[in-house]
């Protein structure tokens, strides 16, 4: 980050808190057209993500393809939706989603194979039988990868592992069945899949908690010991505007010492916080949040540079303003607001990349 890029993100702060940006141009956003696409400014895949049921909204289409070279499955893509009581595989909206992105030669990246919570009936049958769980188990993840090779640049092999205490690996299913290689084995049938793509280790919190990043990390160094085909890792970077200075930071940096391919994988910054901002403008804290991503994200060696994708478009598509658990106060944590004019936090990005 030169100091100029710093000096001229700071002007833009200022700019945003003073309401400057609002008295030019009658609003603090620049409207959809005027506003040059993200993707010509990035040095590296920028992606969002979204279900099928976006695809019905022409301005969400039309963004999306504007501004980013990767699109991201929220949901149709996972064993939620995908697997049917029978072992079958619905495949017919992730397929469309890769025909949507290749449309507008955009890549995918997969998400994701083997998560704590999801698990499905299919497999929970077959609990009491370890050998066929295990041949089920690398089935499924060949059975969705396969169809994806060559459009799925990367996959979340396995997602959250991890127990946010940093004490241990999560409780769950493909767990109990396999014991702890559950991990292992799942990064090795996703290799068979698809000899090329990048397989990726997935994790939120783990700027929030430096226990948690702590025993991530000594998984992936596990993994890599024991010869399983990790090629990347990811860090989710939910986080609000309180998250403390220089955690993210420190978080890509210990992510990038591994050597591995780095993803910053789902990104939005909640103005939602658990303590007072003491006074702090909460939108200007957005500014300085993405800031330290870029800028700690700029400092990798550019090999492994997979990209950085914000977990939805508008601020009306994130699930923070969506799912039932989540729905508090209003939320604003991505680029674009409800209109589809590009926010602060979009400007400031080519502003960082400059
Ligand atoms: C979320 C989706 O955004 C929601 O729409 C869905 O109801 C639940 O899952 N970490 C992940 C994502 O890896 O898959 C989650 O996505 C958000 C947290």
């Amino acid at each position: 980050m030169t100091a100029d890029r710093r000096n001229l993100l700071k002007g833009l702060a200022a700019l945003t808190g003073a309401g400057v940006i609002a008295a030019c141009n009658g609003k603090a956003q620049q409207t959809p057209a005027s506003f040059a696409p993200l993707k010509n400014s990035v040095p590296y895949p920028i992606g969002f993500c979204g279900m099928s049921v976006n695809f019905n909204d022409p301005q969400w289409t039309d963004l999306g393809t504007r501004h980013f070279t990767r699109f991201v499955s929220e949901w149709e893509q996972k064993m939620e939706y995908i697997l049917q009581e029978d072992g079958s595989l619905q495949l017919d909206r992730a397929l469309a989603q890769a025909n949507f992105a290749r449309a507008h030669g955009m890549t995918m990246h997969g998400h994701t194979l083997v998560w704590y919570a999801q698990d499905g009936e299919y497999f929970q049958k077959l609990a009491n039988r370890p050998e066929a769980f295990l041949t089920a188990y690398a089935d499924y993840i060949a059975g969705v990868m396969k169809p994806f090779r060559g459009i799925c640049d990367g996959w979340d092999v396995v997602n959250e592992p991890i127990l946010d205490n940093g004490s241990g690996l999560r409780d769950c299913l493909w767990r109990k069945v396999l014991g702890d290689d559950y991990i292992g084995l799942a990064f090795e049938a996703a290799r068979q899949a698809d000899p090329n793509t990048v397989l990726f280790l997935n994790d939120y919190n783990l700027e929030y908690y430096p226990a948690k990043r702590r025993r991530f990390l000594q998984l992936c160094e596990h993994l890599l010991k024991t010869g399983a085909p990790l090629t990347g890792v990811a860090t989710q970077t939910h986080v609000a505007v309180d998250v403390e200075k220089g955690a993210i930071r420190d978080t890509i940096r210990d992510l990038g010492a591994l050597g591995l391919k780095v993803y910053v994988s789902e990104i939005d910054i909640s103005l939602r916080t658990d303590k007072p901002l003491m006074g702090k403008d909460g939108r200007k804290e957005q500014l300085r949040v993405l800031e330290e991503i870029v800028t700690a994200y700029d400092e990798l060696r550019p090999e492994q540079k997979h990209g950085i994708t914000f977990w939805g478009l508008r601020d009306k598509d994130s699930w923070l303003n969506r799912d039932k658990g989540l729905r508090l106060s209003k939320d604003e944590p991505l680029l674009f607001d409800d209109k589809g004019d590009a926010k602060p936090m979009a400007q400031a990005l080519t502003q960082l990349w400059a």
